[in-house]
């Protein structure tokens, strides 16, 4: 949610930190600010909005010094001010401490700071660390002594990364439950909750494990666990991926994310590099065959990737299948247990609620599977097994290609589940077939895009807009509404066609469009009478269905021709383009929208 980052070398750290910065800023973006080491001096600069907004004041007034942290915040404890984001020092400035997560027992330390004469000036949980980091100082500890002793006492999740001016270059960082990795470079390092944000810097990086704390200087890193005992670690080399890959001439990343899907699906589907990915790993094979029940759990749009990944497994598998939104799992209404399989689909691999979803599973035997796009994220490292999305950065917040990535990996694994767990083979062959033809619907799909851009306009001024469809076009539709309420703000629902009538109709009149998702053959009938029924409301009804069908005055908008099982690769595509255009006509920060952040590390 909020980003790290850390600087140590032989550059100033200013543009390090600010650039940093700006790689992170997807995941959080209410404030910002850093501090850098200045011999005699902690220098910080803060400021609320935008990176940039940052940048133009280091612009007026550079920070010189070759050692620095910074923070990018998505506000949780306290609203989104200069004086609540971070760097946050002790009252002397000293010691500065970037924080992300959450400090549970933040009451309680405060109480005892106070008690010991500590003066506060923010609202947040994150300024009881520079504070007892400089209790443990006074109290005649070293930095690093003081350090350990402090990370002991928080409870919660964090990662943390601290300077202190008596210390020289040094930078000591700690992880709980929060990414940091360690970037080494040429005599410098770098410090990041993203590894993403420093692969333009260095290739070689470690990542930091839970309870493990990293000191760095320009030219060297240890480890130890909190109490100080040292461990030994192997680097890993990461492939350059600049985070800061230009839109590629599309005016935001979210169009550009779009347009990638159909080369991304076709290095997932063809060639079947998915499916032997999956068969490859034959002790997986071995792990699922007792398999009596498969719960499929996610967040937002991952949870819709989910639960089209559900509805292909229940197609395809002779077991209990169920799609959970992941924060709903852990509180004990399901029953898990060692012949449960729990699939966590999460682009990030870092998002709070689908993480505690999955240790409650494994905590009761179950074998979790992954399916990320993040490498060494913690559901990459904490499942049993992890499948990647590989679809490259995802920038925009509102996530589109991460989604059919996900879609191609579930659909691929319900494939070889089907095999495992003894399912129908004809249809496993039927979904394999169809797989075969997604990259090229969703090809055709964007060839929608003029009329989405025009449609556009027709939907910038609603107040409401209704989403309906059954089956897998209701998680179609889900997807859809989810993406227009983001990034246009515009209220947008999704409902089971069938289940309009029993409540929601109330709402419709001819100020509320309906939007509808219509590409199973066999439904087409019950979805004429659904759309009759709001039309005869006076709503204004546009129907997605596949080319040939035809609705009583609704305006049918054609879809590639496709199996109805693979359907949901190529109808989500126009409602993407929707929402996207919606929010360009509106005005509306596409790929930042408010409040949100891409990456959701609490619960
Ligand atoms: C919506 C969106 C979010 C995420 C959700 C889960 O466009 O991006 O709903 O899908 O926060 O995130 P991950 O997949 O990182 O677990």
């Amino acid at each position: 949610m909020c980003g790290i980052i850390g600087y140590t070398g032989k550059s100033d750290a200013e543009p390090v930190l600010v650039e940093g910065l700006r790689h992170l800023e997807y995941r959080g973006y209410d404030s910002a600010g850093i501090a850098v080491l200045n011999e005699d001096k902690i220098k910080i600069h803060k400021s609320t909005g935008r990176v940039d907004t940052l940048a133009d004041i280091c612009k007026n007034s550079p920070l010189r010094g070759c050692t620095g942290i910074g923070h990018t915040r998505w506000a949780t404890h306290g609203r989104a001010s200069a004086a609540n984001s971070h760097p946050h020092t002790n009252s002397s400035k000293t010691i500065a401490v970037v924080h992300n997560g959450i400090i549970e027992n933040h009451t309680e330390l405060r109480q005892f700071l106070a008690d010991n004469g500590y003066k506060f000036v923010s609202e947040t949980d994150s300024e009881v660390i520079p504070h007892l980091l400089d209790y443990h100082i006074k109290s005649g500890g070293d930095f690093k002594e003081s350090f350990l002793k402090t990370v002991r006492e928080l409870k919660g999740s964090f990662a943390i990364s601290a300077v202190c001016r008596d210390a020289g270059d040094k930078i000591l960082s700690a992880r709980k439950g929060s990414p940091i990795v360690i970037g080494e470079g040429e005599g410098e390092m770098f410090v990041s909750s993203d590894i993403y944000s420093i692969s333009d810097k260095t290739d070689v990086i470690y990542v930091l494990g839970d309870n493990e704390v990293a000191e760095i200087s320009r030219d060297c890193v240890e480890f130890s666990d909190f109490d100080g005992n040292k461990i030994t670690k192997t680097p890993s080399e990461i492939k350059h991926n600049s985070y800061l890959e230009e839109a590629g001439g599309y005016d935001h990343y979210m169009l550009k994310e779009i347009h990638e899907q159909p080369r991304i699906l076709k290095s997932l589907l063809s060639g079947e590099k998915t499916l032997s990915d999956i068969k490859n790993t034959p002790f997986l094979a071995e792990r699922v065959k007792r398999t009596d029940k498969i719960y499929l759990l996610g967040c937002g749009t991952a949870y819709n990737a989910a639960m089209t990944g559900g509805i292909v497994m229940r197609y395809l598998c002779p077991v209990n299948v169920c799609a959970v939104m992941a924060s709903e799992f852990a509180g004990g209404f399901y029953d898990v247990d060692d012949k449960t399989l729990v699939i966590a689909v999460t682009q990030s691999g870092e998002t709070a609620d689908t993480l505690s979803a999955m240790d409650f599973a494994a905590k009761r035997g179950a074998v979790t599977v992954a399916i990320t796009n993040t490498q060494y994220s913690r559901a990459d490292t904490e499942s049993d097994f992890a499948f990647y999305t590989r679809c490259g950065r995802e920038v925009s917040v509102a996530s589109t290609k991460a989604y059919t990535a996900q879609l191609a990996v579930l659909y691929s694994f319900g494939v070889f589940l089907c095999n495992c767990l003894g399912g129908d083979v004809k249809r496993a062959e039927e979904v394999r077939e169809a797989l075969l033809k997604v990259t090229a619907d969703v090809h055709l799909s964007l060839g929608l895009e003029e009329e989405m851009k025009t449609l556009a306009g027709h939907y910038a001024g609603c107040r409401d807009i209704y989403y309906i469809g059954r089956g897998s076009d209701f998680v179609t539709a889900t997807e859809g509404a989810l993406k227009m309420k983001e990034i246009t703000y515009i209220h947008s629902e999704a409902y089971p066609m069938g289940e309009l009538k029993h409540g929601p109709i109330a709402l419709i009149d001819r100020d509320t469009p309906v939007i509808a998702v219509d590409c199973h053959p066999d439904l087409h009938i019950k979805t004429e009478s659904n759309l009759r029924e709001v039309v005869t409301r006076g709503a204004d009804a546009v129907c997605f269905c596949p080319d040939g069908i035809t609705h009583n005055g609704v305006r049918c908008i054609h879809l590639p021709e496709t199996h109805w099982i693979t359907a949901p690769f190529s109808s989500v595509v126009p409602l993407q383009l929707l929402a996207y255009y919606t929010s360009v006509a509106k005005g509306c920060d596409v790929d930042k929208p408010r409040n949100l952040a891409k990456s959701v590390t609490v619960e």
